[in-house]
């Protein structure tokens, strides 16, 4: 992976200029990194001209609120959805693939927070859907939630490559969405938001997630489970890490020849895949889940940290790969 050429994922967004701002880390802006002169590449409102006139603060900080537990629904033992009444304007921004937003129980301390893909946002109920797997301590104190969970969002990094998924970018486009684990609840996100004006397939790993959850958000146009939920051309079962079904999906690829393929799954079967579709389809463009680990989004801790082959610390929480 290159980690050499990015984009800041808040750049010119209703939350730039940011806090890197404040200590002269800005990701894009020369100026606010304490340089005398600009020599950036951002192409949009000027970020340094954004914080001077907003007296050097940062531009909407993301703030914790309650979001109440509308509904909850159980598809395994461990692995549940729950419903979140946030608001109309909080649902608006929640709607495109790559979001995600970071979730504690009432109760409990910041340790416990962590980041949790949108799964679908219901604009006009003002709510978002949220699917939490349960591994230890902090996804099972999720669970035993029932009433509220406090929430700080909307983040944008969820997906690296978001150009090859951005409803602004395609039309007509036929587009492969691979999910495996809880890889889905952003896949779900991503296909419904392409799923009108693109031909979009589904193919699904179903270890550790349940295809109740599947039928409950998507189905597949002309089926007769079509109407229960958005519909996308072609939903697939498939277990990634049988050769005979990897081999079905290598047929499918060089015969559907997807414009953009998104793999949304652990980092194994995001390489795995990741190769496949640079095989077969050279020219598809590529998007796959941000697996880091991420603790405050915001580019200041740390946790999500990698070191570059320039010798450049790039904190994968704001970093959009380019
Ligand atoms: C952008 C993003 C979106 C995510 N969306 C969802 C989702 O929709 N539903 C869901 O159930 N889970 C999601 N996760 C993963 C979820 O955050 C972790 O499973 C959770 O933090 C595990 O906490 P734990 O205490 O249960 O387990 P732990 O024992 O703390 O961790 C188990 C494993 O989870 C991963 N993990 C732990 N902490 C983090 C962290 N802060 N950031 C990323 N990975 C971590 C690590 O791989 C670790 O090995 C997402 C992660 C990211 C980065
Ligand atoms: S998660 Fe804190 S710097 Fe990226």
């Amino acid at each position: 992976m290159n980690y050499s050429t990015y984009d800041c994922i808040d750049a010119g967004t209703e939350n730039c200029p940011c806090y890197l701002a404040l200590t002269g880390d800005c990701l894009t802006c020369s100026r606010l990194q304490g340089k005398d002169s600009c020599d950036c590449n951002w192409k949009g409102v000027c970020i340094y001209n954004e914080f001077m006139q907003g007296n050097g603060r940062v531009n909407n900080p993301r703030k914790e609120f309650t979001a109440g537990i509308v509904r909850r629904k159980f598809y395994l033992d461990d692995l549940a959805v729950f419903v979140l009444d946030v608001g109309k304007g909080f649902a608006i921004k929640a709607g495109s693939p790559g979001s995600y937003v970071f979730m504690r129980g009432r109760k409990d301390t910041r340790f416990y927070d962590i980041p949790i893909s949108v799964m679908h946002a219901d604009v006009e109920r003002g709510q978002i859907h949220v699917a939490v797997k349960v591994i230890s301590t902090k996804t099972k104190t999720l669970l035993e939630e029932n009433e509220a969970f406090v929430l700080r969002g909307v983040y944008r990094n969820g997906i690296q490559g978001l150009e090859a998924v951005r409803p602004r970018n395609l039309k007509n486009a036929s587009v492969l969405l691979v999910a495996k684990g809880i890889g889905l609840a952003p896949a779900i996100l991503t296909a419904e938001s392409l799923g009108n004006r693109n031909r979009v397939d589904l193919v699904v790993d179903t270890e550790k997630i349940s295809t109740e959850l599947v039928s409950d958000y998507l189905s597949e146009s002309g089926s007769e489970t079509a109407g229960s939920g958005v519909e996308i051309h072609r939903i697939r079962y498939m277990s990634l890490g049988s050769e005979e079904d990897r081999q079905t999906l290598e047929r499918v690829m060089a015969e559907e020849k997807y414009d953009s393929v998104a793999v949304l799954a652990s980092d194994y079967y995001v390489e795995q895949i990741g190769k496949l579709t640079e095989r077969i389809l050279p020219e598809a463009k590529r998007a796959f889940s941000n697996n880091f680990r991420i603790c405050c989004g915001e580019g200041v801790c740390g946790a999500c940290s990698v070191v570059n082959a320039g010798g450049e610390t790039i904190k994968m929480c704001k970093c959009q790969l380019k």
